[in-house]
């Protein structure tokens, strides 16, 4: 039985990636490991869950440049938020989608709670969203009383159905929550348009929509708000991360003051009042500056990031063409007038019982596939806060039938063997 030792180095529990990757394997393989007592703080059963695998289903990329600028961010003794890596993240996203102003946040999750915050929802006041998201999309609007109204789908894009939206505006509603699911835009022509005639805000979910644009359009860049994430899942990471997004410019002043606990801090720093005080309801929100450092580095590499994650995507979508002709599964759809940033490579197959069977046949090979999100308007806290309107056919449909396939930088080698298995399971 072999031995592998990590030992502790002037503080730094564990270096490189690959030493988690190294630590992760060795436990699993049930090598006998000798590990300094820090390391137990490891999260590693969820590295072990991955790295026995294969193939893992998520692997965060690291550019190279991150560890370089949180030593920088430490020389600078600037470690709280707003510093000067904070700032250069909020002129990328400015400069990159063309909103008016960028909030780094410490999570999408938290974007969306300022959103909910600065559209100033009340008790009773609707929300509109597709019952097919993440939970924070709608429990940021009921933390502040808000009911989110469920409406179905589209098959092709399993974005919020824009046909269904009309018929669920009551004189309760406040905001329309667009989810751009897998980096593939709403749309938007179509919400904004409903909206102005509503006298409706649009809040966009872009948790997944970095470098993805409508008609040309960045996502993020066209709703009155929008949210975006950099969780260690998305396509540019740091770890937890996030922003909002502020296109109506008449909410830029008071989201700095819900970012930064309800205080007017962010203009004393300016100059601009000569002591900061409360002045509303906020939080705190902001991220840190070694987190800001982080992903910048990220940010610098976006492009790159998304062209190779781009390529993945084309070898997925090539070789499982054959299985869609013959009808044994359906691919992504992406609109002609969406670029997407190959968030996400997933296939709808014909039911419930084939998904989980290739998810074990796929396991059996050490590859790791998942599916996606459990409908919120069937889970105990949708039911007990929100409401559906209309039918929710293609949500209670696909979201049964669609499997996610690994997609991360590295994996190119790899998607022969994932789309041979999957062949072979059909
Ligand atoms: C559509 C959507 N909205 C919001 C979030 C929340 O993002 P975060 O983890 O950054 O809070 C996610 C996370 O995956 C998401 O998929």
């Amino acid at each position: 039985m072999s031995r592998f030792i990590v030992s502790r180095d002037r503080g730094h529990h564990v270096r490189r990636w690959e030493d988690y990757e190294t630590l992760a394997r060795a436990v699993f393989e049930h090598v006998n490991v000798g590990v300094h007592h820090d390391l137990l703080r490891i999260p590693y059963t969820h590295l072990i869950m991955e790295y026995g695998m294969k193939i893992p289903f998520n692997k965060p990329y690291m550019t190279g440049n991150e560890l370089p600028y949180i030593a920088q961010a430490h020389a600078n003794r600037h470690l709280a938020g707003n510093g000067a890596f904070t700032r250069r993240c909020c002129d990328w996203l400015e400069a990159g989608i063309g909103c008016h102003k960028a909030l780094l946040t410490h999570s999408c999750t938290a974007a969306l709670e300022m959103a909910a915050m600065l559209i100033d929802v009340q008790p009773g006041d609707e929300i509109i969203m597709p019952s097919y998201t993440f939970v924070s999309t709608a429990n940021a609007f009921v933390l502040r009383g808000g009911v989110p109204v469920f409406v179905d789908i589209r098959s092709d894009t399993l974005n919020i159905d824009e046909s269904k939206i009309e018929a669920a505006i009551t004189s309760r509603t406040k905001a329309i929550v667009p989810v751009h699911y897998a980096g593939v835009a709403c749309e938007m022509d179509a919400i904004m348009d409903i909206a102005r005639r509503h006298n409706l805000l649009v809040i966009e979910d872009a948790a997944q929509g970095v470098m993805s644009t409508y008609k040309g359009r960045p996502l993020g860049s066209i709703g009155h708000l929008a949210a975006m994430s950099f969780h260690e899942t998305k396509n540019i990471i740091s770890g937890e991360g996030g922003a909002l997004l502020v296109n109506a410019p008449e909410y830029a002043e008071r989201a700095e003051i819900i970012l930064e606990k309800g205080t007017n801090r962010s203009r004393f720093f300016r100059g601009q009042v000569d002591k900061y005080t409360w002045v509303d309801i906020g939080s705190s929100y902001l991220p840190g500056e070694l987190t800001a450092a982080f992903l910048l580095a990220q940010m610098e590499k976006a492009e790159s990031i998304t062209a190779r994650r781009l390529a993945i995507w084309e070898q997925y979508h090539e070789a499982l063409e054959s299985l869609e002709v013959a009808g044994k599964l359906r691919r992504p759809i992406v609109p002609l007038n969406c670029q997407h940033n190959a968030h996400m490579y997933y296939v709808l197959l014909d039911s419930l019982d084939t998904r989980k069977r290739v998810i074990d046949g796929l396991k059996q090979q050490g590859i790791n596939s998942v599916f996606h999100y459990v409908p919120l308007h069937a889970s105990p806290a949708g039911q007990k806060f929100g409401r559906v309107n209309g039918l929710m056919k293609n949500t209670e449909v696909l979201s049964d039938q669609l499997l996610r396939l690994p997609l991360w930088l590295g994996v190119e080698g790899e998607v022969k063997k994932i789309t041979a298995s999957l062949l072979a399971l059909l």
